[in-house]
């Protein structure tokens, strides 16, 4: 694995779980693997699983990390090619991140979406262009269309919890006040097709996900039929698709209750967390015994080093 910012990176999922898992036994294993080789985190937004998992997978790994807050300490960032910078912008992403790559062995980066052009948010053109100028292998610490670390997370959640060998994973979609990225649910549907799961998708309509990543996923607009027979609950909210980055439903009655969950096969309930607690899900289903929600954030540590891992002993 030289690059790590979608399922399709990974080149034996199978393979790559059981090496996670492995690792969640064993943590110290490997622990001079990264020996001499370093980190760099860089965040253009705010983050907690993701910042403090990835550290401590790399730590794991004998790795020295460096974290950077790129949107609050370093510079602002042109990305436009041929552009005159004589706006608010100060240094270039061929630069910055040329100069990343001299100080570090693997870069992690996130950056969010703008919410303002599809064609822009989707075109990967961030992540891309610091895989081209830093010369290093780049993790997605979350793209403005995919958060990798997350969905190899929730597999793994699913992998050591299920009960039968084909559950069925509900992803549905649930209210918030605010316009939030497809990225998480994009990534979920990525990888749910990748794994063997009876996989389906509800959410209120206008809230289609692209097909690219919904896959062969079967769409139910009826949350009630979809989340009938459930073992896994996937709560997310996210903005419009089609019209992209907008707010078209604050129902309420999507927000994952108790009740609801008497419909299902006594599914188990996950969220990538930040959660917003009464709007997106019920406290009684986040302090009830079928959420998931803890033990998921905790296996981001065994994604990421899994992933690093697999990076280092690919390329050093
Ligand atoms: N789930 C997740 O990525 O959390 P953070 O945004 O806190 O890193």
């Amino acid at each position: 694995m030289r690059n790590f910012t979608t399922v399709t990176d990974v080149v034996d999922l199978n393979a790559l779980i059981k090496e996670a898992l492995d690792l969640k036994k064993n943590p110290y294993a490997h622990k001079t693997l990264g020996v001499n080789k370093t980190l760099g985190l860089i965040f253009l937004n705010p983050s907690l699983r993701t910042r403090l998992s990835t550290q401590k997978a790399a730590l794991n790994l004998g790795m020295n990390v460096m974290v950077m807050n790129m949107d609050k300490e370093g510079w602002a960032l042109e990305t436009e090619d041929g552009i005159v910078m004589n706006q608010n912008t100060v240094e270039h992403i061929k630069e910055a991140a040329a100069v990343m790559g001299q100080y570090c062995d693997i870069v992690g980066v996130r950056s969010f979406p703008k919410l303002i052009d599809r064609d822009d948010d989707y075109s990967g053109d961030f992540f891309k262009k610091f895989i081209k100028y830093s010369g290093v292998p780049i993790v997605s610490l979350e793209s403005s269309k995919l958060h990798p670390l997350q969905s190899f997370a929730d597999v793994l959640t699913i992998e050591e919890t299920k009960k039968v060998a084909r559950p069925k994973v509900v992803l549905t979609w649930a209210p918030h006040i605010k316009s939030l990225p497809q990225a998480v649910p994009n990534s979920f549907a990525e990888w749910m097709n990748a794994y063997d799961v009876d996989f389906v998708i509800t959410h209120p309509k206008g809230y289609d996900l692209a097909k690219e990543f919904s896959g062969k996923a079967k769409i139910e607009y009826n949350q009630t039929k979809a989340l009938e027979g459930a073992d896994y609950i996937y709560v997310k909210n996210w903005s419009s698709y089609e019209d992209y980055g907008k707010v078209l439903s604050m129902d309420s009655n999507w927000m994952m209750t108790n009740e609801k969950l008497k419909n299902t096969n006594n599914g188990k309930v996950m969220h990538c967390l930040p959660v917003r607690r009464g709007i997106e899900l019920a406290d009684e289903i986040l302090d009830g015994p079928n959420s998931l929600v803890v033990q998921e954030a905790g296996n981001r540590l065994w994604s990421a080093q899994a992933v690093l891992k697999k990076i280092l002993e690919s390329n050093f």
